[in-house]
């Protein structure tokens, strides 16, 4: 494996003294003694960020944008290498990054790089005045993100921060280091001048810490934990740097009385993607008590047959969890919710035969009250039934989260009535992870704070600016 272990700062790669280690979740290997970036190195990525700022935030439109699907070509050209190597530092499926998270990754850059381009505003007019909205860069972008969809997830932020004229210091999750120093490689190829992406590996308490509490840092946007996300708060307000959170969910899926139960049976199986490592993951499955029986058989059956291994094998459809930390943790839960009597009708423990960070996908009926409030992030679903469509939409919105919600219903009309009732940022009526860049994406309550994608990308990292004229005489 080719890829540096080191920072990518100012155009240049840049080594720690200290290292960490970065392992495989499917054998718990070593992979890379990774530099372990702390305040100096932040402060000197910000410092090359700084620099590069004035000349990339005055360089046309146009340019920006070629430079940007010149960095998705390369992402297009290495797709294969990527998916490789992000399987083997993650454990997600290499199934999954060849097919879609490698050509979202090249698609997040050609999106923005298209939507600036078409950025644009009636211009208001109050007593012949003229009020013109336009969209400044903002200066440096520190992005920090997580680990269970590292370059997904990254390109998300950085492909708008970079298309509206700022520069970006990126510091990848500690568990999932490699693809975001193989990205560096590509923006230097694709001609991005030096200092206009940096990236400073290390842990989320040093490196991260750091960046987040630079006053030189103009926005903050985070993909991760609520506890993380309250300190990386607490850094904005001392700056006051708008920040923009993307948090976990414990988002339910509700199964009406009327649903087709093939469909139904398929979404819920859909939410153990990614060993059940995905924010958006509806892990509450919510019943109709008229169908329960049946989906409830029908789900079992369809989770018996996973199959669960390497995942670079593509026949895989379950891999390993990330980490051992992940893993005890998410053991902890079930653990303790068999302890309360919750009764584990699939699954329930780590797969014995595989070993490793293998856990067998889970799913809980008369589930613990910690499994229903708590965000596990592994294969764990609860499932529970509810008798009316008032109290489908109570048990859904009893949560401090609000990230999405998922609703299989036949019925449009039911639909309709339900979905404006349902606390999420997102709402799925008979779908899942089917999205339009142009639409937001965020959290609602404990999920996040703020909306990305299409204009709300830039208006939060641009500094929104209305120009106003009185008329010229002639
Ligand atoms: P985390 O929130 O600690 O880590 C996410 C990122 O924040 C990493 O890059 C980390 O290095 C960085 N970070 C950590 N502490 C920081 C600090 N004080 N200042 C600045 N940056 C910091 O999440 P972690 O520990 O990897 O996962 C724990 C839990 O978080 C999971 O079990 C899951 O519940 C949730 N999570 C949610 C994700 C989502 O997509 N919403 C993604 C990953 C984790
Ligand atoms: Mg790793």
């Amino acid at each position: 494996m080719s890829v540096s272990a080191d920072h990518w700062i100012g155009g240049e790669r840049v080594a720690s003294p200290q290292r960490f280690t970065d392992l495989s979740p499917i054998d718990e290997q070593p992979i890379a003694e990774i530099s372990r970036g702390g305040a100096r190195e932040a402060a000197q990525a910000v410092a090359a960020a700084r620099k590069a700022f004035p000349a990339w935030a005055r360089t046309s439109k146009e340019e920006r944008a070629r430079l940007l699907h010149a960095i998705a070509d390369g992402v297009d050209k290495r797709a294969d290498e990527l998916a490789n190597v992000e399987t083997r530092d993650n454990g997600a499926l290499l199934r999954s990054h060849l097919r879609g998270v490698m050509p979202r990754v090249a698609h997040n850059f050609r999106f923005f790089a298209d939507w600036l381009l078409g950025l644009g505003h009636d211009d208001f007019e109050t007593r012949g005045h003229t009020n013109h909205v336009s969209w400044d860069p903002a200066g440096v972008c520190a992005l920090i993100t997580p680990w269970n969809a590292p370059l997904m997830l990254a390109t998300w932020k950085i492909a708008p921060a970079l298309a509206a004229g700022n520069t970006v210091v990126l510091k990848p999750a500690e568990w999932s280091p490699l693809t975001a120093s193989i990205l560096a490689d590509i923006t230097a190829e694709a001609g991005l001048p030096d200092g206009v992406f940096n990236v400073v590996q290390g842990f989320g308490a040093e490196a991260g810490a750091a960046l987040v509490d630079n006053p030189d840092i103009s926005r903050i946007s985070f993909t991760g934990s609520v506890p993380t996300a309250r300190l990386i708060g607490a850094a904005a307000a001392r700056h006051l740097t708008p920040v923009s959170l993307e948090l976990g969910g414990k988002s339910p899926l509700l199964v009406m009385r009327d649903a087709d139960l093939d469909l139904a049976v398929d979404l819920a199986v859909e939410q153990y993607d990614n060993a059940g490592q995905v924010c958006l993951a509806c892990t509450r499955l919510l019943v109709a008590e008229e169908v329960a029986g049946e989906f409830t058989e029908r789900l079992v059956e369809r989770i018996k047959a996973l199959r669960q291994g390497d995942p670079r094998d593509l026949a895989t459809d379950i891999g390993p969890q990330i980490h051992r930390k992940q893993f005890d943790k998410i053991d902890g839960f079930v653990q303790r919710a068999v302890a309360e009597g919750a009764r584990a009708v699939a699954g329930g423990g780590p797969n014995a035969e595989l070993g490793g960070l293998y856990y067998r996908p889970t799913l809980f009926t008369e589930p613990s009250k910690e499994l229903l409030r708590e965000e596990v992030f592994g294969p764990v679903l609860t499932l529970q039934t509810f008798s009316s469509e008032e109290q489908a939409v109570a048990m859904a919105n009893d949560t401090s989260y609000g990230l999405d919600a998922l609703v299989v219903t036949t019925s449009e009309e039911r639909a309709r009535r339900l979905t404006p009732q349902l606390v999420a940022g997102t709402v799925w009526v008979n779908c899942f992870f089917v999205r339009d860049l142009r639409a937001p994406f965020g959290g609602s309550r404990d999920s996040g704070i703020g909306r990305e994608g299409g204009n709300w990308s830039f208006d939060f990292y641009c500094d929104v600016k209305n120009t106003v004229s009185a008329p010229w005489v002639r």
